[in-house]
């Protein structure tokens, strides 16, 4: 077994060297405030160790790392049904891009670029009693944890500044593919991405997708086939126009959202966290990247 304690020091430590840590995303303007100075990294195994450096233990906001838990709720309501609306294919484009949309009829390419995870949202306010509490309850019993919350603050900073998001919504209304008013589709959006998680939480909730759809509490969240699914489009979707830089360079699924955050698993042995808030030039965290092809590189625990 490798000292994962000792790699994840040295990671963090030449990582921290890198001359250039990229940007905060400042278009949400509750998240420019955030110090580029964060960083921390958190690993949990499939058999029940842990290990952490940096600033693993401080909340931040997961952005778009939540689409992933957005969908894997809508997987378990609706099921297959859901591909009638959304496609299952890299966009090769950044994650708020409209054109294809407009092209391709109001079918998002797939639930990870913004217009994806829109419709999914549609679907879990047609098919949840009270949306924001019952999501919020799905995540914090993945994760058998009851403090997470969402933070008000960055929900209503993104309602204020979201018109990218607006006119994505819109989009898809007039294309039939939405069913719930755009407003109250955003509403839920926003909040959703506006949940607020630490490096530790994120192994435990996302270790159901490590563990062939078992949770935390023990649970059977998802068969094993839509764990396979989920994973599949993290891999090829779950970084945008760079996943097939992450594949090449970490080789695990993840997803990244513009709070900084990524969180990628290896099936049947790890879920790995990361937190940076400077990101590259496609929105994906600078210094979490190079921590994850270190760790998979030193470590040569990836899917290839
Ligand atoms: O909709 C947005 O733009 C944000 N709430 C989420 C975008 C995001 O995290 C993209 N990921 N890297």
């Amino acid at each position: 077994m490798p000292d994962f304690q000792a790699i994840l020091e040295t990671i963090y430590q030449n990582a921290l060297q890198a001359p250039d840590k990229g940007t905060v995303a400042t278009y949400i303007p509750e998240l420019a405030h955030i110090s580029q100075d964060n960083f921390g990294i958190h690993l949990r195994t499939s058999d029940g160790k842990s290990y952490g450096v940096g600033h693993f233990n401080k909340p931040f906001s997961i952005q778009s790392i939540s689409k992933v838990l957005a969908l894997s709720k809508a997987m378990s309501l609706i099921g297959e049904s859901i591909w009638k609306r959304i496609d299952v294919e890299p966009s090769g484009h950044p994650f708020n891009q409209l054109a294809l949309l407009e092209i391709e009829n109001g079918i998002p390419r797939n639930p990870f670029i913004n217009s994806g995870a829109i419709v999914i949202a549609d679907i879990l306010l047609s098919n949840l009693k009270h949306p924001k509490s019952d999501f919020l309850n799905y995540v914090r019993d993945l994760t058998n944890d009851n403090t997470i919350e969402y933070n008000e603050a960055v929900a209503h900073s993104e309602k204020m500044t979201g018109f990218k998001n607006y006119a994505a919504a819109n989009l898809l209304k007039s294309f039939k593919n939405l069913e719930n008013p755009v407003d109250d589709v955003l509403d839920f959006y926003f909040h959703q991405c506006s949940l607020e998680m630490t490096c530790g939480q994120l192994t435990k909730t996302f270790s159901f997708l490590a563990n062939q759809g078992t949770c935390m509490l023990n649970k059977t969240r998802l068969s094993e086939s839509q764990v396979k699914r989920i994973n599949a489009l993290m891999l090829t979707c779950g970084f945008y126009d760079e996943a097939g830089e992450f594949a090449f360079e970490v080789g695990l699924p993840g997803k990244s959202g513009v709070g900084g955050g990524i969180v990628a698993l290896l099936p049947h042995h790890f879920t790995i966290a990361t937190w940076a808030p400077g990101l590259n030039k496609k929105g994906n965290s600078k210094l979490g990247m190079l921590a994850l092809e270190a760790f998979t590189s030193q470590t040569k625990l990836s899917i290839f």
